[in-house]
């Protein structure tokens, strides 16, 4: 920054001329952003904290007497999520996804027969599966650009990950060109550290004082998320690939352009060309039994290979095939993970205590003598419920068989009751009254669960809704998770959901905070300020409202289209007799059950006002639909009826939702079009009373096929 400037700076900000002001906005914008670098990208500051904040109190000022000077760089737009954590982030699109489990053959079997319905096969028709072993390691994505490595990602959730490309970089196993390659593509795999790396690099850590990993896993994911890439170059990472996902041209879901590899098998052979390691054991499987026989055989091999696998993946091999197939919500129908059976080992209970969770659940939980399984440390089983202890008599003192599989909550399988003490112990009771705020526990007819009756006086169940409100598919705040708002929440900074976006109100008190201070303070505020506009299918997930997920979510916006409409509708429904009732449960993936639920949230004056306060801080954007207005159906009503030939309900249902039609369970004036095959009954019938449109299997196939305009269709 050049002298004059500086001395600017000894003007007060209420002599300031216009046009030096903008000058000195300017040069504020690039030296905070410098110091920004240095600090969270280098981890290595410049200057003081108390002068870095001098010089944001310094641009604050400025701008606030000068409000249309405003830059788009300025730092209290910029700052936030990417900045705070170090790195950068990168979208996928497509999305990288999660797979399905199957935990036996049955599973497997029915994941074949899925396939069979979907595409409508017959059951002599062979699928060919291309199987190989899910490797427990960190997924990643290479993005290479004429043949070049460009840019290298990590997961993250699936649609946005961190920019790790200079330590990936560092990793022998990628190669820095690849020949004959798409002018763009990005190839995925799994990044993941040998057993035997893993011991010798914890035996070194361990020498030198360092961190030690826990496993091979988490050894692979703390070496690849370094600041710096020479500790991640010191690191013996490898890799397998397995998958692409943008390609020169691909439309959506990752098909079509530049990709000239006819199946899975084809595109392993061009990794290997490219330089890519593929994993040796993954083969083309032409039966259900040479699936089969590659699990047994991985099974066994598990224990003598040098990486931790945790089951075997199977993908359709032919792309036609995994193209219509598609996906359910994040995981493809074409491939599922086959898993191991989990790990095992015993252990004593030592107490059983009640957790509460966001909708009032009591769930009792054992805390056990801490234990190795599968290389993790387990300290505590969820118990599930009242009918789980008592069918396998949970008590506290016994010796239990436990299981961990991957990720999921370890669980109690049985007692040993040849080793229970006598006098046995007392059988467990659940408590009647909530262990967080004393209000009366019930359990509903019906039900598993005892449930806590004080809605939101209940600080269990109320930062539980918090927690969930800001957890990485809800409104996913950059630094801001489950541990802050337990805090916040215990010094009443945060006691609603719109509280949180009222913060900056409370900078001062937040920056006085133990461990925090200015920097943290305003990146905290800056995060929560990127979050303000938010997509409404991640808003009502963030709701929490029992039983609506993610996909009954994203379900609820595309139905709706905006907030306004969906809670004015969710209000109407109320009314069991009202078109808004029926219109709610007749879409596809909405029972009674889940209506009552969603009624039932708005009924509750409590709710709405969160939902008022919450309306004056955001910007809930209405649900985007892909572009479908060249499409004939795009915003029609559609009812299926009678057996489909070509294509099984699930995937006709799936190819009319991608061109911008709603798909209803039955016929009513709304129906703007009913496809009938042979054998439809009073549907068809009854369109044909309400004068709809009705049309068969082979115009249905015109429409799919673009078709339409010839029929002169609706
Ligand atoms: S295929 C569309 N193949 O498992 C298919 N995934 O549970 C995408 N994984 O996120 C994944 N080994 O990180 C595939 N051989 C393999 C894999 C594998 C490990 C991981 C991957 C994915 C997760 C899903």
């Amino acid at each position: 920054m050049s002298e004059d400037r500086n001395a600017l700076r000894d003007i007060p900000v209420d002599k300031l001329l216009k046009h030096d002001a903008y000058d000195e906005l300017a040069a504020l914008a690039a030296e905070i952003a410098a110091h920004d670098a240095a600090y969270y990208q280098e981890d290595a500051p410049k200057v003081s904290d108390a002068e870095y904040d001098a010089l944001r109190k310094r641009n604050d000022e400025i701008e606030r007497k000068f409000p249309d000077l405003v830059r788009d760089d300025s730092p209290n737009k910029r700052v936030g999520a990417a900045v705070a954590q170090g790195f950068g982030k990168v979208s996928h699109n497509p999305p990288m996804l999660s797979l399905g489990n199957a935990f036996s053959a049955d599973d497997v079997v029915e994941f074949y027969d899925r396939i069979r319905r979907f595409l409508s096969l017959s059951p002599e028709e062979p699928v060919e599966i291309v199987a190989e072993p899910k490797i427990d390691g960190l997924s990643v994505s290479l993005r290479y650009e004429n043949g070049k490595f460009k840019q290298g990602a990590t997961r993250g959730d699936g649609r946005e990950g961190e920019d790790v490309t200079e330590n990936l970089r560092t990793m022998r196993e990628i190669p820095d060109t690849i020949e004959d390659a798409p002018a763009v593509i990005e190839v995925r795999g799994e990044v993941y550290m040998s057993k035997t790396d893993f011991l010798s690099l914890n035996q070194r850590q361990d020498e030198a004082g360092g961190k030690v990993f826990a496993n091979p896993r988490n050894a692979a994911a703390g070496s690849l998320r370094q600041k710096d890439p020479s500790v991640t170059a010191a690191r013996p990472l490898k890799i397998f690939l397995y998958a692409w996902g943008y390609v020169s041209g691909v439309n959506a879901q990752g098909y079509g352009g530049e990709i000239d590899w006819p199946d899975q098998w084809s595109f392993y052979d061009r990794l290997k060309k490219w330089g890519f390691p593929v994993n040796p054991y993954a083969t083309v499987c032409k039966t259900f039994d040479d699936t089969m026989a590659l699990y047994e055989r991985l099974g066994t091999d598990r224990a003598t290979l040098d990486y931790d696998i945790d089951g075997v993946v199977y993908k359709v091999n032919r792309l036609d095939w995994q193209q219509r197939l598609g996906f359910v919500s994040r995981a493809p129908r074409w491939a599922t993970a086959h898993k191991f059976p989990a790990e095992k080992a015993t252990t004593l209970v030592n107490k059983i205590d009640i957790q509460v969770g966001r909708t009032g659940t009591l769930t009792p939980v054992a805390h056990l003598e801490p234990i190795t399984v599968g290389g993790v440390v387990v300290q505590r089983a969820t118990l599930h419920n009242e009918d789980y202890i008592r069918e396998k008599d949970i008590r506290v003192g016994d010796r239990v068989l436990i299981q961990r599989a991957g990720d999921v909550i370890p669980q109690v399988l049985e007692v040993d009751l040849d080793a229970r003490k006598s006098p046995a112990p007392d059988p467990f009771e659940m408590p009647h009254t909530c262990p967080e705020c004393g209000s009366l526990a019930v359990r509903e007819e019906g039900q598993a669960a005892w449930r806590c009756t004080g809605g939101l006086i209940c600080p269990a169940q109320a930062v539980e809704r918090l927690k969930h409100f800001v957890s990485r598919d809800a409104f996913d705040i950059e630094g801001f998770g489950a541990k802050h708002i337990e805090a916040f929440w215990q010094e009443g900074i945060v006691k609603a959901p719109a509280d949180i976006f009222r913060l900056a109100e409370k900078r001062d008190e937040i920056a006085g905070r133990e461990g925090w201070g200015e920097k943290s303070a305003d990146n905290l505020i800056a995060a929560i300020e990127h979050r303000r506009a938010i997509e409404l299918a991640r808003f009502i997930y963030s709701l929490g409202i029992r039983q609506v997920g993610q996909a009954t979510a994203r379900l609820l916006a595309s139905r709706y289209g905006s907030f306004a409409n969906w809670r004015d509708a969710m209000i109407a429904a109320a009314d069991r007799n009202s078109e808004a009732y029926a219109e709610l449960v007749d879409i596809d993936g909405i029972g009674p059950s889940m209506a009552d639920d969603l009624i039932g949230f708005f009924a509750e004056d409590h709710n709405l006002s969160v939902l008022e306060g919450l309306e004056h801080e955001l910007q809930i954007e209405d649900f985007v639909t892909a572009d479908t207005s060249d499409s004939p159906i795009s915003g029609k009503t559609l009812v299926f009826t009678g057996n489909l030939e070509a294509m099984s309900r699930g995937e006709a249902k799936a190819r009319a939702e991608a061109m911008g039609a709603k798909v209803a369970g039955s016929v009513s004036k709304k129906t703007d079009l009913v496809i009938a095959g042979p054998g439809a009954g009073s549907k068809r019938k009854k369109a044909e009373d309400l004068g709809v449109q009705v049309i068969d299997e082979d115009a249905w196939m015109k429409i799919l096929d673009g078709d339409a305009p010839q029929m002169q269709l609706l």
